[in-house]
């Protein structure tokens, strides 16, 4: 155990922070949960020098700000049954996240200040991790009218989304990207034309064909994804685009950047690592809104991560109870819980030269710090001591059972993945996974 104020050095480690440009080994000193100095080999912070508590031997590893995921499902209030707040922070944090923004689909929505402020206490009392709210576009996620944006704002939203549903009434959005430019923060579009979706419960392909169940072809997203970007640029709104799934979506994206719009994306470790063809066998863990693509799309994605179009990868962890998954396709809930395998599979991008390794920290780190006007995802001296130390030589298989997240919902389930985060240091304590033994036995050290 670590008393309160001590001092902890990082050393040794391959340290990574795009903030500063910096791909180097090298010792990190932390004091009162700051960054109080950083050498480059060939520099040192001596381990001898004076009060240094606890030293983290991180030879052999990657050193990073922490992760910051920009888009989960935290499902408090209101679906305490799927995940909490408290598991669903250790989830982050096991996954090497550091900082998570909750999406507002919870019961009551997060459509106001009173429920804003109630996720913040919960979080600052119960969150192992920080949390950033996203509040709803529109009130009860209806799509119609707006939310109290404003107040939402002023009791720490981030960002506003009505994820889980799209905003159909172009109208309603448009109001919603003109609103937001008095406080700079994005609006997050959910980019589904539920006309053309129609009920439909994964990919319009072959593999929905052969399997006799409805398909929601790309252009559901593609067409929204247009129209917002025709908004933001209609209004000069901030315009992020969730959960990018597909060619078209990419391209007009990207054409959309060229042409110096304000929009920003992301996408998720599934679509960039599995198909339409893992729902075969009507495997539920497979079911996700977007819904998993083709080897055409996948492409278009790891592409569109590789020149930039795509600014960030997110979760949009989205855990479900057994029973919500355990049942009829056509029946199952939408959504995988990603943040315990997002990094190990975002790492094999680096293994595949789609991205460098700085790259992907700017994707799970910087990028969503900086789009969402966030303190974090850097090393900076005086920056707050959010770090995560990865091993990314060891190899593990995925036991969804082990999970911290209440959500056992996964597609990977039997993977054998590379990259596992060691030791997490966050809201002042360190969690130091490297000797686990079952999910409640991580040793938590207090800073
Ligand atoms: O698969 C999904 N699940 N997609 C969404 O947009 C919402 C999410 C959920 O809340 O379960």
């Amino acid at each position: 155990m670590v008393e309160k104020g001590e001092k902890i050095l990082i050393s040794g480690g391959q340290i990574v922070d795009p903030s500063q440009g910096i791909n180097c080994v090298g010792d990190l000193l932390i004091e009162k949960g700051k960054i109080k100095s950083l050498a480059l080999e060939p520099e040192k912070i001596e381990k001898t020098e004076e009060d240094i508590t606890k030293v983290i031997n991180a030879k052999g590893m990657l050193v990073f700000p922490g992760l910051v995921d920009m888009h989960v499902h935290l499902r408090e209030p209101g679906y305490e049954y799927k995940e909490t707040i408290k598991t669903g922070t250790m989830a982050a944090v096991r996954g090497g996240f550091t900082s998570v923004c909750c999406m507002p689909n919870t019961k009551p929505v997060n459509d106001n200040e009173t429920v804003t402020e109630f996720i913040l206490r919960k979080a600052f009392a119960e969150g192992a991790c920080y949390v950033f709210p996203i509040g709803a576009i529109t009130k009860g996620q209806k799509g119609e009218e707006l939310s109290e944006m404003g107040m939402m704002y002023e009791a720490g939203c981030v960002a506003f989304s009505d994820d889980g549903h799209p905003v159909m009434n172009s109208l309603v959005m448009r109001r919603a990207l003109e609103y937001t430019k008095a406080f700079d923060v994005p609006i997050i579009t959910h980019a589904e034309d539920i006309n053309l979706s129609a009920n439909g419960v994964m990919n319009e392909g072959i593999v929905s064909h052969e399997l006799g169940l409805r398909g929601i072809p790309a252009e559901a997203e593609v067409i929204m994804i247009k129209r917002d970007i025709e908004l933001a640029r209609l209004t000069g709104g901030r315009l992020h685009i969730a959960h990018v799934s597909t060619r078209g979506g990419v391209k007009a994206i990207r054409e959309a950047k060229n042409s110096g719009l304000r929009v920003t994306a992301e996408t998720c470790p599934h679509y960039f690592t599995l198909t339409d063809d893992a729902a075969r066998g009507y495997n539920t863990a497979a079911k996700v809104n977007p819904p998993l693509r083709t080897v055409e799309d996948l492409e278009a994605i790891k592409e569109a991560l590789s020149d930039g179009t795509i600014d960030v990868i997110a979760t949009d962890h989205a855990p479900h109870h057994i029973d919500e998954k355990n049942c009829e396709f056509d029946r199952a809930a939408f959504g995988i819980s990603g943040l315990e395998t997002a990094l190990s599979l975002s790492l094999n991008l680096v293994k595949e030269g789609v991205l460098s390794i700085d790259e992907l920290v700017e994707k799970m780190s910087l990028n969503p710090s900086r789009i969402l006007g966030l303190d974090k995802g850097t090393l900076k001296v005086g920056a707050d001591a959010d770090i995560t130390v990865v091993d990314p030589e060891a190899q593990w298989k995925v036991e969804p059972d082990e999970f911290y997240s209440k959500g056992k919902n996964t597609p990977f389930k039997g993977f054998v993945l590379k990259g596992l985060t060691r030791v997490v240091i966050c809201k002042g304590r360190i969690y130091d996974f490297t000797e686990r033994q079952d999910t409640e036995q991580h040793r938590l050290i207090l800073l």
